[in-house]
């Protein structure tokens, strides 16, 4: 396969509503290829994975950045993750509520400190005296589906408090996509992978989720990257993304070991739970879920594909 090469996905879930939120959706995705392709002409894999997780970040329909979802008080918390292979580093934020990127944040973490993961208010001050772009507040569809989703509470047809089986509820009632992704191999066939979120519908404040966490919400080592999207409590236990790379570093297919790795967490957490995007050092890319639908994009010199809607 050529190289570079990049795969995005915009979270699993249900499938979009109607055909317009499917076209905005993929849209979305085919900007963030392209954005990616566009770095790749002079930059790197990160350069790749951080551009393409910005344009998803700003959509405002997808659950990352501008359009993240809610916790239990109708606040936006918001962590992300970027790895890449010729540094051998990963950078993470968790707890955010400043930046309009966090994704821009991570880099900023791998590239600039010696830590993996900054938390809270401390990494709130860190992106505002970096002077990066402040969040915007709850978009107007995200405060709706609080409402409602309020309103089902007081109902009594969800239990209120947060846990794994009532976010397959939500996945299910709203066709909530979870989280953002990006890997790509650029053209030393060095990899990067980055995964942003606005983490799950209705959370305990102060909850963090796999896409900040390394091996869990993304991967990236010589051999390839992975991303991935679901219930950030399964990931986490199951090591998702480090379990489906190490297939890739023992000599496996992409598309095969990811199939394989998402049908042994379907089989520990049901079906409703997860999805991942892998790329190799050669740019063999696929995307793997167990949701109704994981809208995912692969776009290497002169080919562009959406899958998944
Ligand atoms: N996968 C996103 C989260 O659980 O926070």
């Amino acid at each position: 396969m050529p190289v570079p090469a990049i795969a995005v996905h915009a979270g699993a879930g249900r499938k979009p509503r109607d055909p317009e939120s499917s076209k905005a959706v993929s849209e979305v995705v085919s900007a963030a290829l392209d954005a990616g392709m566009r770095a790749a002409r002079t930059g790197s894999a990160l350069d790749m994975v951080v551009e393409a997780v910005k344009v998803l970040e700003d959509s405002g329909i997808l659950n990352a950045g501008t359009g993240s979802t809610v916790d239990l008080t109708g606040s936006v918390s918001m962590d992300a993750g970027v790895a890449y292979s010729k540094l051998g580093r990963a950078g993470a934020v968790a707890f955010v509520k400043y930046p309009k990127n966090p994704i821009v944040l991570a880099r900023y973490v791998l590239e600039n400190t010696d830590h993996v993961l900054v938390v809270g208010e401390a990494a709130d001050r860190l992106a505002e005296r970096l002077g990066l772009p402040k969040h915007p507040g709850v978009a107007e569809r995200v405060r709706k589906m609080y409402e409602e989703a309020k309103q089902k509470i007081l109902a009594g047809e969800i239990p209120q408090k947060f846990y794994s089986k009532s976010q397959q509820l939500w996945l299910k009632l709203f066709g909530l996509g979870d989280t953002v992704g990006a890997v790509a191999v650029d053209s030393e066939h060095e990899v990067a992978a980055a995964t942003s979120t606005g983490g799950v519908f209705l959370k305990m404040p102060g909850r963090v989720g796999d896409s900040p966490i390394y091996g869990a919400g993304l991967y990236a080592t010589s051999c390839g990257a992975a991303s991935a999207t679901g219930i950030g409590e399964y990931i986490i236990m199951f090591s998702l993304s480090l379990r489906v790379v190490d297939r890739m570093c023992g000599g496996g297919d992409p598309a095969v070991v990811s199939e394989e790795v998402m049908k042994e967490f379907t089989a520990r957490f049901g079906a409703d739970t997860a999805g991942m995007i892998v790329i190799d050092r050669d740019g063999r890319a696929h995307g793997a879920y167990n949701t109704q639908s994981m809208p995912w994009g692969y776009a290497s010199k002169d080919v562009i594909k959406i899958f998944g809607l």
